[in-house]
């Protein structure tokens, strides 16, 4: 579903979303691609890059639509128009950004949900609770890990690092520090302030974080209209992975 949506913002129809998903999609969801985020931006990259991102582009310049791609072909910077390949950069950087990290936050907030009943009844008992709930999750479960090159010889907290390293920053540990959360370490799904920043911060912050609010929103709640009792299949290993953080495999059981 939140593919599906990433790629209708980026123009595709019907058919090249299949060419694409087939090209481009189908490389990541094995599990090592997860672990390796190199290995994944390439399997990922070269073939969206050449596959349907330029033949769509071309289509949009003649007849442009009220998509996302046609709204960015007409945008200028300083009056002159975006070079194609910066177009191509940013169809590829929105469909990497939006491709599994929804995914993601659902099974995190459905293994959560899985394993602490008091919540789920809770939630079940309290819809109004969702909003709160989901951005609690979305703290507790921050699976994104940031990198950023450093620009010049520093040191943080006694570590020299170097011009040219690159560091990355698990969103979690800010997201668990005591001297911003009471109780840090707890889920608390009617928390009331809740300055997480599981969408980054500063200049690069999550650009499709409303997006991602109303995904998680609709998907959670219509789940559990629908399954508001289930539980981890008795026997079965959750399996978390590295890298790009996420959840593997996890087999729900629920009665019908
Ligand atoms: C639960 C879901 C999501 C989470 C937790 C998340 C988190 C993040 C984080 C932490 C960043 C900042 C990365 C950095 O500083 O290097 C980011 C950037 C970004 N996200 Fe998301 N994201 C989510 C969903 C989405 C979706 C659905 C889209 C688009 C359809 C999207 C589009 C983007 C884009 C384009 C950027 C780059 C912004 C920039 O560099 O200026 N994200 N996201």
């Amino acid at each position: 579903m939140t593919i599906d949506i990433g790629q209708r913002l980026l123009g595709h129809s019907k058919q090249s979303q299949l060419e694409f998903n087939r090209q481009a999609v189908e490389p990541v969801r094995y599990r090592d691609m997860q672990r390796n985020v190199t290995a994944r931006a390439k399997a990922v990259g070269q073939p969206a890059q050449r596959c349907c991102q330029p033949q769509l582009i071309q289509q949009r310049r003649v007849e442009p639509t009220d998509d996302m791609l046609s709204y960015v072909l007409a945008a200028k910077i300083d009056g002159e128009p975006i070079p194609e390949q910066d177009i191509l950069d940013f169809c590829l950087l929105m469909f990497m950004a939006g491709l599994d990290t929804v995914a993601t936050q659902l099974t995190y907030n459905l293994w959560h949900l899985a394993t602490h009943d008091d919540d789920r009844h809770r939630l079940v008992a309290e819809p109004e609770l969702w909003p709160s709930a989901i951005e609690e999750l979305l703290r507790f479960y921050s699976f994104v890990t940031p990198g950023r090159k450093v620009m010049k010889d520093t040191e943080i907290a006694g570590c020299p690092i170097k011009a040219g390293q690159m560091v990355y920053m698990p969103l979690v540990s800010a997201n668990r520090d005591p001297r911003e959360f009471e109780n840090a370490d707890q889920v608390i799904i009617d928390r009331e302030v809740n300055r997480h920043i599981a969408f980054g911060a500063g200049p690069h912050r999550c650009l499709g974080s409303h997006l991602a609010r109303e995904e998680l929103f609709i998907a959670m709640s219509m789940w559990h209209e629908r399954i508001p009792e289930y539980r981890i299949a008795p026997g079965t290993t959750v399996m978390e992975h590295g890298g790009q953080m996420g959840i593997s495999s996890l087999p729900l059981v629920w009665d019908v």
